[in-house]
């Protein structure tokens, strides 16, 4: 057991090394989406009041309840009731201007993010008008509108460029990841690009692993009609408490860390099952029949591999457990990061527990509790316009959108009035748009504690 005193004092700084991972290709359109593998390097840095303390061993009437199950029912959906109405307001406008939207224009992707090329269709009647493709010969064409840049290929840019085309900084990795393993500094990047692409609810362009809104409309439209029956059919067919799925494993001391993490909850009494490519000798998971394994576990372990980046929530951990019917049990990013995109009341914050004791209790508790385990899976029987970011268009539709002047998905960037106020939601901007500092933005004080130095 290692010692509190000790570790508090030291700031662990972790690097996992991930093998071969299962990524998900980055979809553009439809919740459909390729995997690929790619070998993956992550960071994780172990917080302090995560330490065991599984040799204090609790009784189970001591179970520490967190705040959001006892206000399990009313939990606010992180949406502002005003915004959501000047939202709706505008619905017959954006129909308009979308009809309008009719004059194609050429999105370039510059180069495939991991050398994969799929192919991108948009809705135009969602998102306009346009044509994406990884055509370099385009890249002088007067409809070219906008050349699209993966984090890692940034290097290779057009040697001319015509400042009417807008720059797209893309990424769906954290900051560690670019930072701490590949070295990045992006100090070089001051006013280069015009707009951010990224996992970030604050991204100029918002690119999320998914969307709840879409996840249960998936849910909903796969089911019998009846999501109360169907819930109920997904709990009784639960004959097993936690599933955790790891290939993340290798001969470091992260992956060691969070290895001791379930070690030591297993220890406290928590029956946890766990597979994937670190447990080659248990029943293996192949994709595919992940989801159906998923669903008989009342639990999901959906641990991030890095810590507080801000909205650093990737599909893989959480998503695929709602898409399972599985409650998350959560740990990466703020719970503030999840509640804003998360179904309300879906998850199981580890951050909410004083120690790792109290979670497996309350685990336990949940178990032996239908009524309160159900409390978790209530979002199934809600209506796609009650999740978070209902209707929020993202990635390459939301860029098409922006290319012809509609800029309505602003409405839903937490900084908001800061940060568009200039922009209108129709029309252009008169002022050219520019990242200013791409390093301020991305390793900046938003993410202070994810990252140590920037
Ligand atoms: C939305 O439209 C309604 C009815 O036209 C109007 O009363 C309300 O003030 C509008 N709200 C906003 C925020 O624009
Ligand atoms: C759509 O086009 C029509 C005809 O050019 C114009 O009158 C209208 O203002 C446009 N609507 C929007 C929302 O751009
Ligand atoms: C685009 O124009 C620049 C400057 O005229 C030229 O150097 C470059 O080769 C052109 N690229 C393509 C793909 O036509
Ligand atoms: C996450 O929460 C911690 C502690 O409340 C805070 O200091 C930090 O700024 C938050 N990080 C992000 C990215 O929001
Ligand atoms: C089970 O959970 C429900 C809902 O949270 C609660 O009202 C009830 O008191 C719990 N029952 C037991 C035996 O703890
Ligand atoms: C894009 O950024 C460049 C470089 O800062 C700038 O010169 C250009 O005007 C911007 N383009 C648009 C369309 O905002």
């Amino acid at each position: 057991m290692v010692d509190r005193a000790v570790l508090s004092k030291i700031l662990i700084v972790l690097i996992v090394l991930v093998t071969s991972s299962t990524y998900l290709c980055y979809n553009f359109l439809s919740d459909t989406f390729n995997t690929f593998s790619k070998t993956h390097q992550v960071l994780l840095r172990w917080p302090k009041r995560l330490t065991s303390s599984t040799n204090q061993h609790e009784p189970f009437n001591d179970i520490q309840i967190p705040t959001t199950t006892k206000t399990a029912s009313n939990q606010a959906i992180s949406t502002d009731v005003g915004l959501t109405q000047v939202r709706a307001n505008l619905s017959q406008k954006l129909h308009e201007a979308l009809s309008n939207s009719t004059e194609q224009y050429n999105i370039i992707i510059w180069e495939p993010p991991f050398g994969v090329k799929s192919t991108i269709h948009l809705d135009q009647s969602k998102c306009g008008a346009c044509d994406v493709s990884y055509d370099q010969g385009k890249v002088n064409d007067s409809m070219t509108k906008a050349v699209v840049f993966h984090f890692n290929k940034v290097h290779k840019m057009p040697q001319t460029r015509r400042l009417d085309q807008y720059y797209v900084w893309w990424s769906m990795e954290g900051p560690p990841a670019l930072r701490e393993l590949r070295g990045m500094k992006l100090s070089e990047y001051d006013n280069v690009f015009n707009l951010t692409m990224t996992y970030r609810q604050d991204s100029d362009i918002y690119s999320p692993y998914s969307i709840a809104a879409d996840v249960l409309q998936n849910i909903q439209s796969s089911g019998s009609g009846d999501p109360n029956k169907d819930l109920d059919q997904l709990i009784s067919k639960k004959n097993a408490m936690v599933i955790w799925m790891v290939s993340n494993c290798g001969a470091t001391k992260g992956a060691q860390t969070r290895m001791k993490l379930v070690q030591d909850l297993i220890i406290a009494g928590l029956p946890v099952d766990r597979r994937g490519g670190c447990f080659p000798k248990n029943k293996p998971a192949p994709r595919g029949q992940q989801l159906e394994i998923i669903s008989e576990f009342k639990f999901y372990f959906a641990f991030e591999n890095s810590y507080h980046c801000l909205d650093y929530i990737t599909e893989k951990l959480s998503f695929n457990a709602f898409r399972g019917g599985a409650v998350p049990v959560v740990f990466g990013a703020n719970k503030s990061d999840y509640q804003a995109v998360v179904p309300p009341n879906s998850c199981i914050y580890v951050d909410d527990f004083e120690n790792l004791q109290n979670l497996v209790n309350y685990l336990k508790y949940l178990d032996k509790n239908v009524t309160a385990y159900k409390e978790y899976m209530k979002w199934r029987t809600m209506k796609p316009e009650e999740m978070p970011n209902y209707g929020r268009s993202t990635k390459l539709c939301q860029l098409c959108r922006v290319l012809h002047g509609i800029n309505v998905d602003n409405l839903f960037n937490p900084f908001y009035s800061e940060k568009y106020s200039s922009i209108p939601l129709f029309g252009h901007s008169s002022a050219p748009r520019v990242v200013t500092s791409l390093r301020e933005w991305f390793y900046g004080p938003l993410s202070k504690d994810c990252l140590a130095n920037y």
